[in-house]
């Protein structure tokens, strides 16, 4: 069995983070969000990984490499434009061969990875394999519609009138009977082939489908607010370790991760929370539910419920909360109520601020 792992396509709703980054890379507990789903995969006994991979290759390719670091061997394959999921499935039409596989969105996150279904489907084999999942908002997703016998009847891409409240969660089994039904698809209505409408082709062809409601806890991390919970329900299970510096007046409450090279000075740490390599927070409080990346200044400030990327400064900047922070970002508090405020802001980007 091999896996397919989606990690091209154009993160516009995590926009401006995703302008210069992969969304798939953004961290969660300073580990990007891709390498748990790939971690999950290896974890399931899949070490035959193909990576789709658009626009932001090159980054990807930097951080998982040969694969070997994870124990697996990947192969790149890559996808011209982000025409959609089916698409993507398309362009690994020849990699995959006559195999049965794994379909990983390269932006979900499942806690409890996906060993158990692995093996439900490696031991049933039906044609296509599917995970659903109650959410409260489904014209966000691909909702399923259930027969009075549990089978799937009908299945539709973001719908507007939702006919139940299961959403397809990021992570498909198929085997190769997949390929005719990709192959018969016609653009949808956004100009996608999407995979949805390729299961529709294997019901309505009389296929077999199982599909298996999940209760744990899984999110499609594309926005900045469901990348805040993911990293809150990761950071839960955090173990203690202090590798980095803290000074005597500083005090480390609770499940903290501070690595080598890191400086606390003057500061409250509050868990969990992690503070990454080569970081240095002084005169601040930071936590809980808080990821600070590696070579970030906090001072004189207060982060809580954030993601902080690479190399940002935070410097007397009052209280920040529920904000994800990109890399090399600088925000500086003034001393005297300013006439205005001073911004500099990629596009896209969203503030919250007292008026
Ligand atoms: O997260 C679950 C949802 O994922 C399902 O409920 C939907 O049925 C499914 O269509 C998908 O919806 P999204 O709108 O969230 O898909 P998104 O465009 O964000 O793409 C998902 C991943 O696949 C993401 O990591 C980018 C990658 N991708 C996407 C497209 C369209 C590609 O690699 N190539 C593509 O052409």
């Amino acid at each position: 069995m091999k896996a397919l792992v989606l990690a091209g396509g154009t993160g516009s709703r995590l926009r401006p983070i995703t302008h210069t980054a992969a969304k798939q890379l953004v961290p969660v507990a300073n580990k990007p969000v891709l390498f748990y789903g790939i971690e999950s995969i290896v974890e399931a006994g899949i070490t035959d990984i193909g990576v789709v991979v658009g626009d932001t290759a090159a980054e990807i390719r930097a951080a998982l490499g040969d694969g070997s670091r994870f124990g697996a061997r990947v192969t790149y394959l890559p996808q011209e434009r982000p025409l959609g999921l089916a698409h993507a499935v398309s362009v690994a039409r020849d990699w995959l061969g006559e195999d049965d596989f794994v379909m990983y969105l390269g932006d979900n996150f499942i806690v409890g990875g996906i060993t158990a279904f692995v093996e439900g489907f490696r031991a049933q084999r039906p044609d296509a394999g599917l995970l659903l999942t109650k959410v409260d908002d489904p014209r966000a997703f691909g909702v399923a519609e259930l027969g009075p016998d549990g089978d799937v009847v009908r299945l539709e891409e973001k719908p507007s009138a939702p006919r139940s409240d299961l959403a397809l969660v990021g992570v498909y089994f198929f085997t190769s009977a997949v390929h005719a039904a990709v192959a018969a698809l016609t653009p949808s209505a956004r100009g996608e082939l999407e995979i949805t409408d390729a299961i529709q082709g294997l019901i309505d062809a009389g296929r077999t489908i199982r599909a298996t409601t999940i209760t744990g806890y899984w999110k499609d991390t594309g926005n900045a607010h469901d990348m805040l919970e993911v990293n809150r329900s990761v950071l839960e299970g955090l173990e203690r370790c202090v590798e980095g510096e803290v000074d005597d007046t500083s005090k480390i409450i609770g499940r903290v991760r501070i690595e080598r090279g890191a400086r606390i000075e003057r500061s409250r740490i509050v868990g969990p929370a992690v503070i990454g390599a080569g970081t240095v927070v002084r005169d601040s409080r930071i936590g809980p539910s808080t990821s600070v990346a590696e070579d970030c200044t906090i001072t004189g400030s207060e982060v809580e419920s954030s993601i902080i990327l690479r190399g940002a400064g935070i410097d007397r900047a009052g209280r920040i909360e529920d904000s994800l922070i990109g890399r090399s970002v600088q925000v500086t508090g003034v001393a005297e109520a300013p006439r205005g405020h001073r911004l500099v802001l990629g596009d896209h980007s969203r503030i919250h601020i007292a008026a």
